[in-house]
């Protein structure tokens, strides 16, 4: 190659690529970015796929993971009740939830069973363990090795409450024991000590240690992840959307389009020098 041609050859690469470079971050301070912000509540970190009622829009994030926060308490409302967030874990895409209406009394009653609709990106962790509750049960457990829950009884009441590991009743159920109610909770495995009477005592303990949930991907959302983008929601369509890092606002997907314009136009121009 001639001198001249050389210096052109390496000019033409360091345009090409300051070119393509600045316009793929072009405007990264734009208002979705800092509108976006992460933020915190509590010793919370919130952050996409979650986002803070309060503060983003849910533009920010999914749909269904605006948090509110409440007195330094991060909160989230599920179909089937409203929990604390005591942790969000963003490496393990995990979440720990606390009932909120346990959390202040001695021997906690679970009002509801935890219900994920398929909906939500959210399923059960294999850290998780159920608990099965039956409460006001008229008959008693035939078997003497399982003890009712003593804080439960009232004086002067027959009706007897139970606790166990969901499955491990054997094949008495709500019919069986004929119980007012049977309730299903999900706790963290390790809280529980099942031997030894732990369960009938510990309960209570692990149900305020909460459970954890982890999350996927949004099946709305994959496309716009993949290309490097961060999907939100947009009210006015009801739809997702995608914002980019240059802060622009697709349909679905950043990919299409990285190259842009000018940059394929310097793209050209070096091919055209290569072939002269
Ligand atoms: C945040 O603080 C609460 C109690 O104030 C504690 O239970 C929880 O484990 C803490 N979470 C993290 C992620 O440090
Ligand atoms: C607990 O119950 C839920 C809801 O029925 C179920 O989806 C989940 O797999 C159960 N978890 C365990 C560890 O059995
Ligand atoms: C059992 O029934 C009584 C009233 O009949 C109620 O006050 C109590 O809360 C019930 N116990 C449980 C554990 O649900
Ligand atoms: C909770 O789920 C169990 C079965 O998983 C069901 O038998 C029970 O009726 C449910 N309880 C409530 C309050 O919905
Ligand atoms: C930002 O990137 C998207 C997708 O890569 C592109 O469609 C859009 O034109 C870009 N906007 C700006 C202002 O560069």
């Amino acid at each position: 190659m001639p001198k001249p041609l050389q210096t052109l050859f390496a000019l033409s690469i360091v345009i090409l690529i300051t070119t393509c470079y600045a316009d793929n971050n072009s405007s990264n301070t734009s208002s979705t970015t800092t509108l976006c912000a992460p933020s915190h509540c509590g010793n919370i970190s919130i952050h996409y796929p979650f986002w803070l009622r309060s503060q983003h829009t849910e533009f920010c994030g999914y749909p269904d993971f605006g948090l509110e926060c409440s007195e330094g308490k991060a909160i989230i409302n599920l179909p089937s009740d409203t929990y604390y967030v005591t942790d969000i874990n963003y490496e393990t895409h995990s979440i720990t939830l606390v009932d909120i209406d346990i959390l202040n009394q001695q021997c906690p009653r679970a009002r509801h069973n935890v219900s994920l609709t398929n909906n939500i990106p959210l399923s059960f962790s294999s850290l998780d363990l159920n608990l099965s509750f039956y409460f006001n049960c008229s008959s008693k457990y035939p078997s003497s090795s399982v003890d009712p829950i003593g804080c439960w009884k009232i004086s002067g009441d027959n009706r007897e409450s139970y606790v166990f590991v969901a499955g491990d009743e054997g094949d008495l159920g709500s019919d069986d024991l004929h119980c007012e109610e049977h309730v299903v909770v999900t706790v963290k495995d390790d809280e529980i000590d099942i031997g030894g009477g732990g369960l009938i005592n510990g309960f209570g303990d692990a149900m305020k240690k909460g459970f954890v949930l982890d999350w996927r991907r949004a099946a709305d959302c994959a496309q716009c992840e993949v290309s490097g983008g961060y999907c939100g929601y947009d009210q006015n369509t009801k739809q997702s959307t995608c914002i980019c890092g240059n802060g622009s606002v697709v349909a679905k997907s950043c990919t299409k389009g990285t190259l842009s314009f000018t940059c394929l136009k310097v793209f050209r121009l070096f091919f055209y020098f290569l072939q002269s």
